[in-house]
């Protein structure tokens, strides 16, 4: 079992996949197979006649990729006991941890979506710093990886937070490890890396994604744009879900929208994949403006989680509850 485990970890990427060399691997590539997820449910003839490969062959690697995807029955007892290993990192808002079911969960990707200034970038601030909490206090005793893609990052705000909860600010900033994408591309080759990081060390409990679509939406502006923009992201957003499941960590991206879409209806500049990132699987918050630092998240179609608002609030040592 556990060496199952350890074979389905060690396949990540097509090229991991045994028997799959070099060439076996452009051809697969220019055929349109270049991720695990389209081999796994790929037809063996198929497979076999675009790689140039037998027919044994492709059956063998359409069954190690899904092997290596976990696609297969469960049992629903089985089911039930992977959903009890997800572990929830704590946001400092019991409001908003009661919202997310507990907090923000592992082995799923969740979504924050807004307007500017809604708090997002704080959320992930926050969480950054509660995933290296010890677990009695709501963390994982992990670290984090921030992927900043606007500049947004601030050590001043993540000692701030760490000073708050009694953590050591140094020791704080040394377990976030972040890096500046400086376009989508960079982006995409940054989380396609990652795997190799995240399989080097455990602690590593929190993906961060700040934002996931300013990029996209800049790069791939107008209309007729938008088919490419759209798949591109999606494979992005996939790899990522991904990554939370295989690695069972967190994985928490932003994304920002208008307090007003109705205002901007038909200009597909305006959101990424409608307003949220609905076809991918996982949890989404809206997280709205209020009164003053106040904030109203809410709970946007989730699959486990009862739909709900709640009201927290951004302060000086980071998201805390509102005061009544
Ligand atoms: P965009 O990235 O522009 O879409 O916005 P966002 O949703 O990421 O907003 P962000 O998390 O940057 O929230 C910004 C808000 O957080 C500001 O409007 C402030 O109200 C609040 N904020 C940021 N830093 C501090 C701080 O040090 N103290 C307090 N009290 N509030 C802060
Ligand atoms: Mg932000």
């Amino acid at each position: 079992m556990a060496d199952q485990v350890e074979e389905k970890r060690r396949i990540k990427t097509v090229k991991d996949l045994a028997g799959v060399g070099q060439a076996v691997l452009s051809k697969l590539t220019e055929a349109g197979y270049s991720s695990l997820e389209a081999i796994a449910v790929a037809s063996p003839q198929d497979l076999s006649t675009a790689a140039g490969i037998p027919l044994t062959t492709a059956q063998r690697i359409i069954k190690e990729a899904r092997d290596a995807l976990d696609i297969r029955f469960k049992t629903a007892l089985e089911i039930e006991q992977e959903r009890a290993s997800v572990k929830k990192i704590t946001t400092s808002s019991q409001a908003l941890d009661g919202l997310l079911g507990g907090g923000i969960e592992t082995r799923t990707m969740t979504e924050l979506f807004g307007e500017f200034g809604s708090g997002k970038t704080q959320i992930c601030h926050q969480i950054s710093v509660n995933v290296q909490l010890p677990p009695e206090k709501g963390g994982l005793a992990g670290k984090a990886l921030y992927i900043d893609t606007e500049g947004t990052f601030r050590t001043e705000r993540i000692r701030a937070m760490a000073s708050a909860l009694g953590l050591d600010p140094k020791e704080a900033l040394s377990n976030i490890m972040s890096i500046r994408a400086i376009n989508t591309d960079h982006q995409i080759a940054i989380v396609e890396e990652l795997q190799d990081l995240i399989a080097k060390d455990d602690r590593i409990k929190l993906v961060v994604v700040d934002s996931v679509t300013s990029h996209f939406r800049a790069e791939y502006s107008g209309r007729e744009n938008l088919a490419a923009r759209q798949q591109k992201l999606n494979r992005h957003l996939h790899q990522l879900v991904r990554l939370a499941e295989i690695y069972d960590l967190a994985v928490v991206v932003t994304n920002q929208v208008m307090a007003r879409p109705d205002m901007f209806y038909g200009d597909p500049t305006v959101a990424v994949g409608g307003h949220t990132l609905y076809h991918v699987p996982g949890i989404r918050v809206q997280i709205k403006k209020s009164r003053g630092n106040r904030r109203i998240a809410r709970m946007v179609d989730a699959p486990h989680l009862p739909e709900g608002e709640v009201v927290f609030s951004i302060t000086n040592v980071g998201i805390r509850d509102a005061e009544e």
